[in-house]
């Protein structure tokens, strides 16, 4: 099984501290280590090869570097010149291992994720690869617990029905990406649904045969950017002009609402996509005000914040549910309730140059 580790998001919503030079995968948020060191660092079970990364070219330097300092060589970097989402991603990956003669289990796992509870996705992992073997695309599934709309939404066959081999894998029915509001709270409602946790398991061949029917023009331009890309010491630059061509779209748009060979493992291992500012709240332990303070910070009936401090004591005074977060060159103060709209302000940004 190859892990092929997929980093190259900007993370916009963890502005200001996630940057597009420096993207939220590359910040130790959560513990010592940053986002893409634990996440290879918790692969360390029997059969797991060496990883792939697939990374923006601008993030080479960042990715040799924190890989060294956890002693893992991969066996592949692949440096995107541009994003194309993770359909293009997967494909890249597949195909290097496809032309390589070997025909792997390839483990995609997003770059920013955390992950609690390593034995429990080792035992988890343990049913998606014998699924996989059987030629199956495996999701990892969380129970919906909130109707968030930047999710993808799973509903399996109940256990026993679906006529899978593997207990504990369970056929998909229907995967519905980001819903809109009103969909996602009916999801909930139902109970039966679970979130895509952004986490696959599937044979390479298997991902480019189903690419290839749903989406064959992706398929066709990774096919002839591989042929047209270089090695590059130790990494592989992938060819810019054909990338170009390539349509933008994320494996689950692509294929997983499509697939009709796709099976769902619940995971239940501590599981949290740190997609914005409040969740990076809820996976840290609280002061007994239910504060989450990193860097100077004095508090004086203030409760549920967030604050990220850098240089300069942060004072917080009277005030409920705030993330404050404080760079060299930007500080931003938001509602806990509002931190998704991040990104839409990093737009304006941008926009306004
Ligand atoms: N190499 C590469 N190239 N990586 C990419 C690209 C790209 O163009 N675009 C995104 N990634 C990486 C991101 O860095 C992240 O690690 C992972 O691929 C997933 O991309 P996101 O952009 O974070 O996806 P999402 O959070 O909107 O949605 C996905 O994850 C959710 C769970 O967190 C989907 O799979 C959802 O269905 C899922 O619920
Ligand atoms: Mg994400």
């Amino acid at each position: 099984m190859i892990p092929v580790i997929l980093s190259g998001g900007s993370g916009s919503r963890l502005w200001p501290l996630s940057r597009k030079l420096y993207p939220k995968q590359f910040l130790a948020l959560v513990g010592e280590q940053t986002l893409f060191q634990q996440t290879l660092q918790r692969l360390t079970f029997d059969g797991m090869q060496a990883p792939m990364v697939v990374c923006n070219r601008e993030h080479r330097f960042i990715v040799n570097e924190q890989l060294a300092a956890i002693n893992v060589a991969p066996q592949a970097i692949l440096l995107e010149p541009f994003g194309r989402n993770t359909a293009p991603a997967v494909a890249l990956a597949a195909l290097q291992v496809l032309a390589e003669g070997r025909d792997d289990l390839l483990l995609v796992l997003p770059a920013d994720h955390v992950i609690g509870d390593r034995d429990a996705l080792r035992q988890t992992l343990e049913i998606a690869r014998a699924a996989a073997e059987e030629g199956e695309m495996v999701l990892f599934g969380i129970p919906a617990a909130r109707p968030e709309t930047g999710f993808g939404y799973i509903r399996s066959a109940e256990a026993g029905e679906g006529d899978l081999l593997i207990p504990g894998a369970l056929r998909v029915m229907q995967f519905v990406e980001k819903p809109d509001l009103a969909t996602a709270e009916a999801f909930v409602k139902d109970g039966g649904y679970f979130w895509n946790s952004g986490m696959f398991l599937f044979r390479a061949s298997r991902y480019l045969e189903e690419l290839r029917a749903y989406e064959p023009d992706i398929y066709d331009t990774c096919v002839l950017t591989l042929e047209r890309s270089k090695a590059n010491g130790g990494a592989l630059t992938i060819d810019d002009s054909t990338f170009a061509c390539c349509p933008d779209n994320s494996i689950d748009y692509a294929v997983m609402e499509k697939t009709s060979r796709a099976c769902m493992v619940p995971l239940d291992a501590g599981w949290s996509d740190v997609g914005c500012w409040s969740s990076l709240w809820d996976v840290h332990d609280k002061d007994c005000d239910g504060n989450v303070f990193k860097g100077d910070v004095l508090s004086e009936g203030s409760f549920n914040c967030y604050v990220h401090g850098s240089s300069k004591l942060v004072t917080l005074l009277g005030v409920d549910d705030l993330v404050v977060v404080d760079t060299k060159d930007a500080v931003m103060i938001a509602h806990k309730d509002r931190v998704q709209e991040v990104k839409k302000m990093v737009g304006t940004l941008d926009a306004q140059g």
